[in-house]
């Protein structure tokens, strides 16, 4: 009698399987399920509660969120620099997870680079910008010629042209940021992750480190995921991703047409169609605990669960407002 049973469940497992396997299928940044637990003097920290992220080849993204939100912690496993204690993460096909120590560091040098919101975190600090830059195409073997060119040539793209021969305490903080991402590119990685780079730079600075990483965005063709505080920076970017509490909760798209450039804002579905909705948004109606859903032919309608002025179906009760 289980026959018939058996073989639906299988094929209901293999369909979920399927889905699962097929998450995130053509992106190049797949983070399904992110958990990242943290224990600290026998204290746990959820730094990452299921975050899941998609990331298509050639977008330029940018992460807000509050201090202690998680984006730090997103950006050490995207680099390879940390792992997750639970879900999976794929970045340009690797498997984050199942990289052996000598696959790590290939996928360090060669896949992601990054920078990091201490300038002096980012450039050797007794070499100078275009010796920085020459480093990681030196450990990946290419010719001292062609480094040299690529150094000077990627210097000059990213406005740095001037501090070539500078060392870093030569050079200001925006110059200094400006050749990290030089040196974070020189080996043609897939993504560029930049970690608040901006964060110690006053505003008029930051918009040119900004600049930068569009410029390797559009020129170069890089993958840029960048974690920012600054509002400014964050309205230039086509798609801006909130994260809260370890997860990703909203995003911005800013759209330009012929009226202008305006703002969409979206709320994350994830696969078992959770929806957080934006206290912004709740907190003014007095949203909490429940609400009430009304299915339309081409929207969902969110209210208030609070005592309804009609019965279903009679105009008060019905009224869209
Ligand atoms: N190495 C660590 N050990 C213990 N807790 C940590 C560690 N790193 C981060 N955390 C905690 O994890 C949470 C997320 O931190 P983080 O990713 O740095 O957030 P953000 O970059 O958004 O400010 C915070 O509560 C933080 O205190
Ligand atoms: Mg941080």
């Amino acid at each position: 009698m289980g026959e018939p049973m058996t073989s639906e469940l299988a094929a209901l497992g293999a369909e979920a399987t399927r889905g699962h396997r097929d998450y995130g299928a053509g992106a190049l940044i797949v983070c399904d399920r992110l958990v990242r637990i943290y224990t600290a003097e026998g204290i746990e920290v959820q730094a990452l509660q299921g975050l899941d992220l998609l990331i298509g080849e050639g977008e330029l993204t940018a992460l807000v969120g509050a201090s202690g939100s998680g984006k730090s912690t997103l950006m050490n496993i995207l680099a390879g620099l940390d792992t997750p204690t639970a879900g999976s993460v794929r970045v340009a096909g690797h498997d984050l997870a199942a990289l052996n120590a000598r696959q790590r560091l290939a996928y360090r040098r060669g896949t992601v680079g990054f920078i990091w919101q201490q300038t002096s975190r980012n450039l050797l600090p007794y070499l100078t910008a275009a010796q920085n830059a020459e480093v990681p195409m030196r450990l990946a073997g290419v010719s001292r010629r062609d480094r040299r060119a690529r150094a000077l040539e990627l210097l000059d793209v990213l406005g740095v042209a001037h501090c070539a021969a500078r060392r870093p305490d030569q050079m200001s903080g925006g110059e200094q940021q400006r050749a990290a991402i030089a040196t974070a590119i020189a080996n043609r990685p897939k993504v560029l992750l930049a970690d608040e780079p901006t964060g110690e730079l006053d505003s008029a600075t930051a918009a040119s480190v900004f600049s930068a990483l569009e410029t390797a965005n559009t020129a170069l063709g890089v993958t840029v995921l960048v974690v920012t505080h600054d509002p400014a920076v964050s309205t230039m970017v086509r798609r801006v991703i909130a994260i809260r509490d370890g997860r990703t909760s909203t995003e911005t798209l800013h759209h330009v047409d012929s009226r202008g450039r305006h703002a969409v804002e979206y709320a994350v579905l994830d696969r078992a169609g959770r929806l957080q909705l934006p206290r912004e948004m709740t907190e003014p109606l007095g949203m909490r605990d429940r609400v009430r859903l009304e299915a339309e032919p081409d929207h969902i309608g969110v209210w208030p669960d609070r005592p309804r002025a009609g019965t279903p179906g009679d105009e008060a009760g019905d009224a869209d407002q």
